[in-house]
């Protein structure tokens, strides 16, 4: 406890991601990572693999760029440092950890990113809930000429749901799911306009699976009602079994990879995307 409060102290952090509860976040995923290690173990393992076959299906070994890099707990760090060139890794908050696993290559560097670019207006937007809500259009590396590979690295689902919470309750529901359903529309078309090639992980579902015999299981969608083409690879993450969450009830989120977004998406007609359009 007395560690954790001393993290939260001297994890250099915007106050943004301070303020919105991305520093906290961070520090609680880490613990629940101590807590969860082995029921999580597969997804990692699941995750690094479909990273590092996506990333050989880039044409160039200049520059990675990882989105959600964040506790590396799923980056398979010393395979992309040995690959490529440079290594950024980007995400809101970069944990003192990962600060210290990173200087142990020179030449990966760390990127304080917010992935959305609107993040930064959000108390305002709270305190003003009349305000309208903007549209997310991200452009940092649209022009880098160097960027031969992006990974989105189970992040989509955060962009949405974190926001969400911080606006919650001064404005009508449904003006605050068309905001997050934008933010996560505009990653993803920000991934297909990216140069060099593109790879997508997320989580796209949740399930709470009651271990009463009769209870039913309950699912819920996680991407705001974005509907993403075929997957590549799927699996199950464990990510909270009783009783981490709740006695008695164990959560899983379904994970989709996508080796090639650009081409996934464009197939399979993303919502947002029509198929067929470029
Ligand atoms: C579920 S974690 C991804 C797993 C992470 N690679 C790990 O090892 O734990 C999601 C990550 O997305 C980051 N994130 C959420 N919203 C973001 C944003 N708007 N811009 C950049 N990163 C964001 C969080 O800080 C977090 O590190």
């Amino acid at each position: 406890m007395i560690l954790e409060l001393l993290e939260h102290c001297l994890t250099p952090c915007t106050w943004t991601a301070r303020s919105m509860g991305f520093l906290t976040s961070t520090i609680q995923v880490r613990a629940r990572y101590q807590r969860c290690r082995a029921a999580w173990q597969p997804h990692l393992d699941r995750t690094r693999a479909a990273i590092l076959a996506a990333a050989r299906l880039a044409t160039g070994r200049r520059k990675a760029l990882l989105f959600g890099a964040g506790l590396l707990h799923d980056i398979p760090l010393r395979e992309l440092a040995a690959s490529f060139e440079e290594v950024v890794l980007a995400d809101i908050v970069h944990s003192l950890p990962s600060r210290l696993a990173a200087l142990r290559f020179p030449n990966v560097r760390l990127l304080t990113l917010d992935v959305t670019g609107i993040m930064k207006e959000m108390p305002r937007l709270r305190d003003s809930p009349a305000a309208p809500l903007p549209a997310s259009s991200p452009q940092v590396y649209l022009d880098d000429g160097r960027l031969d590979f992006s990974v989105s690295v189970n992040l989509l689902s955060q962009l949405g749901w974190v926001p969400g919470r911080f606006l919650r309750g001064g404005r009508p529901e449904a003006d605050l799911a068309a905001f997050q359903k934008g933010l996560i529309l505009a990653h993803l078309e920000y991934l297909r306009q990216l140069p060099g090639h593109t790879a997508l992980i997320t989580d796209v579902r949740w399930r709470a699976q009651p271990h009463a015999p009769g209870e039913a299981a309950r699912e819920w969608e996680v991407l705001q009602g974005v509907r993403l083409p075929e997957p590549e690879w799927a699996w199950d993450w464990d990510i909270a079994p009783a009783p981490e969450r709740e006695r008695g009830v164990d959560y899983a989120a379904r994970v989709h990879g996508y080796a090639d977004w650009k081409g996934a998406g464009i197939a399979g007609g993303w919502e947002g995307k029509p198929a067929g359009k470029n």
